[in-house]
C-alpha cells in the first residue's frame, strides 16, 4: 500500500486502545505494517482485526512489556513475520496518583516497570535488529509529566522523566546506526485512561471542566491528534530529528 510509511514494519506497544489505537489505524492507512502489542487480548485483537477490515495488515503479538521474555519473543514474532523492524513506536503505559507520601512500594513498582522499564526491554531487543539495517526510527511516549511537575502524580511523573531521559540518551549512543530517538510528551487526551480519571471523581463534570480550563487551547486533545505527530516522527519527514522531546499539549506546557 502506497503512504507516508510504505511498506515500513512497525511495533505499536499498548494498540489495543486509546491513543495506540488510533496510531494503528492512521499508520495502517498510510501504507505501514503492522505489529500490535497489548498485555489485553480482547482488544489487542479488536485493533488488529479493525485494521484488516480497512484493507491495512496488522498481527496482534500478545505480550506483558514489563516481562523481559515476553518482550524478546514478541520482537522475534514481528522478525519472523515480517523480516524487519522499521519503527517501534512505544505507546504502552499506566496512570497512577498519590504523593510519595501516599503511594505504596508496589503501586510506584508497578508504574516504573510499565511506563519506563518497558521501554528500556522493548528497545535492548529491538535495537540489535535495527542495527542491522543501520535505519530505524524509535518513539517513546513521554507525558507533559515529561517536562513539568504534576501536583499528586509522583510515580507517573517519575516514570515520564525516565523515558525522556533514556530518549534523549539512546538518541546519542545509537546515532551513528542510522537509529532516530525521540520522545512525544501529550497532554490530557481524550482516552479511556483520562474518561477512568473523570468518572472516579466525586464530581465528573467538574472534572472534565477542571481539565479543558487548564489547556491553553481550552480542550483536550484527540487520540488522533497526537498519533499523527507520531506519523511524522516515524516516517522520513522527520529524517534529521532525533533526541527530541515534543509536546503535544495544547500549549500545556508552555506557560
Ligand atoms: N491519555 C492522556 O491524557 C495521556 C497524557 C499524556 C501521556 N499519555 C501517555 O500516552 C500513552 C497512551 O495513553 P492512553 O491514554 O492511550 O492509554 P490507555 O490506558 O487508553 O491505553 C494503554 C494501553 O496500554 C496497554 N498496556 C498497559 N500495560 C501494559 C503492559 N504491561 N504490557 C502491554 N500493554 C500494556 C493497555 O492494555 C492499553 O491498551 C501512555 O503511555 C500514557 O501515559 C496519555
Amino acid at each position: 500500500m502506497a503512504g507516508r510509511l510504505a511498506e515500513k514494519v512497525v511495533i505499536i506497544t499498548g494498540a489495543g486502545r486509546g491513543i495506540g489505537r488510533a496510531a494503528a489505524l492512521l499508520f495502517a492507512s498510510e501504507g505501514a505494517r503492522l505489529a500490535l502489542v497489548d498485555i489485553n487480548e480482547e482488544s489487542g485483537e479488536a485493533a488488529a482485526e479493525e485494521v484488516r477490515l480497512q484493507g491495512g495488515e496488522a498481527i496482534y503479538v500478545k505480550t506483558d512489556l514489563t516481562h523481559s521474555a515476553h518482550v524478546k519473543k514478541m520482537a522475534d514474532t514481528v522478525v519472523e513475520k515480517y523480516g524487519r523492524i522499521d519503527v517501534l513506536y512505544n505507546n504502552a503505559g499506566i496512570n497512577h496518583f498519590g504523593k510519595v507520601t501516599d503511594a505504596d512500594e508496589a503501586a510506584w513498582d508497578r508504574v516504573m516497570a510499565v511506563n519506563a522499564k518497558s521501554v528500556f526491554l522493548t528497545c535492548k531487543f529491538v535495537i540489535p535488529i535495527m542495527a542491522k539495517q543501520k535505519k530505524g526510527v524509535i518513539i517513546n511516549t513521554g507525558s507533559a509529566a515529561s517536562l513539568v511537575g504534576l501536583a499528586n502524580l509522583s510515580a507517573y511523573t517519575a516514570s515520564k522523566g525516565a523515558v525522556l531521559q533514556l530518549t534523549r540518551n539512546m538518541a546519542l549512543d545509537y546515532a551513528k546506526d542510522g537509529i532516530r530517538v525521540n520522545a512525544i510528551c501529550p497532554g490530557v487526551t481524550a482516552t479511556e485512561m483520562t474518561e477512568q480519571v473523570i468518572y472516579d471523581d466525586p464530581d465528573p463534570k467538574a472534572a472534565r471542566e477542571r481539565f479543558d480550563r487548564v489547556i491553553p487551547r481550552g480542550s483536550m486533545a484527540a487520540p488522533i491528534e497526537i498519533a499523527n505527530a507520531a506519523l511524522f516522527l516515524a516516517s522520513d519527514e522527520s529524517s534529521y530529528i532525533t533526541g527530541a522531546a515534543i509536546p503535544v499539549d495544547g500549549g500545556y506546557t508552555a506557560e
